[in-house]
């Protein structure tokens, strides 16, 4: 069994970009500038907010942290992004989900100018993906292509499940694995919450892409053995005994899967990091797609 390493080739991946931009820098050229809003004070995302924002210090870009309050509305949501769409200072902005029940995420996403929509969530880009057209892949998906690219595992001909349906995570990697090319040229099946018998879908798995939220939801009967793991799942499970008051686990029983699998992604440690490294590469891409820009 092989760890795939996120910590360790995410840091690769900023290392990498650290170096473009410095080379920017040389060349007198602007560096690429990332902006994120949130929307209240959720615990999670105020964390993933606060990493993305280490990272592009980390490497280089310049950042624009933008905090609204929870009882924001709609229009005044939209009018910063408005803001953001307009100001030539800055290559791509992403907005924290989940957003407050008054605002639609929806409306909120298609409002975004497409070009600087470095999380890919934009009908355009999500259109182009799925059309194998240049475009921002969606950061998690894009990080697990990584990964999987990285340490060579095949992909071609297998049976990949995926399972959760979300538009950020399930959905386009389900169309992902099944493009031409590597990795791909996978035969995917998807599922969720309303599939039955999923147990006989994964046991039939060589890989499997879980993105569902539960603690410990694939256990060790459910896989077959060499299964290659992805676990996307980070919850936050109540713990008193730690010192925030809570411990982070995937989806996965990974005591006993990893003894089965050929590959498997540690939560946290795999996927998370590198959903933050392929955000600051869209961010890179979006500058380069802009250089016009002064
Ligand atoms: N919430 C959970 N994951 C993501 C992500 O990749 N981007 C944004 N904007 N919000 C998220």
């Amino acid at each position: 069994m092989e760890i795939l390493d996120g910590k360790k080739i995410s840091n690769q991946i900023k290392d990498e970009i650290a170096a473009e931009v410095a080379k920017m820098k040389e060349n007198g050229e602007k560096v690429p500038h990332l902006a994120a809003i949130i929307v209240g004070n959720d615990g999670a995302s105020l964390t993933y907010v606060g990493s993305k924002v280490r990272s592009c210090k980390r490497v280089g870009f310049e950042s624009t942290l933008v905090q609204m309050p929870s009882t924001t509305s709609e229009v005044e949501l939209l009018k910063k992004i408005k803001e953001l769409n307009e100001n030539s200072d800055i290559d791509g902005f992403i907005v924290q989900l989940p957003l407050p029940d008054q605002i639609d995420t929806q409306k909120v996403i298609m409002a975004i100018d497409p070009d600087k929509d470095v999380d890919g969530f934009h009908p355009t880009n999500f259109g182009k993906m799925a059309l194998d057209m240049s475009t921002f892949i969606p950061a998690t998906p894009f990080g697990i292509l990584e990964l999987l690219e990285r340490y060579g595992v095949e992909t071609q001909g297998k049976h990949t499940v995926v399972i959760g349906r979300s538009h950020i995570v399930g959905r386009p990697m389900s169309i992902l694995m099944g493009r031409k090319g590597f990795p791909g040229n996978s035969t995917v099946t998807l599922t969720h919450s309303r599939t039955k018998n999923i147990t006989q879908i994964t046991s039939q798995a060589d890989i499997i892409i879980s993105a569902l939220g539960v603690p410990k939801f694939l256990k060790a009967e459910m896989v077959k053995d060499d299964v290659v793991i992805i676990d996307v799942g980070i919850t936050r499970v109540p713990d008193d005994t730690k010192e925030k008051g809570y411990y982070i686990t995937g989806d996965v029983d990974f005591e006993h899967v990893s003894k089965k699998a050929s590959y498997i992604t540690p939560v946290p440690g795999g996927v998370g990091p590198m959903t933050i490294a392929m955000l600051m590469k869209n961010t890179l891409l979006a500058r380069e797609r802009h250089r016009s820009r002064k």
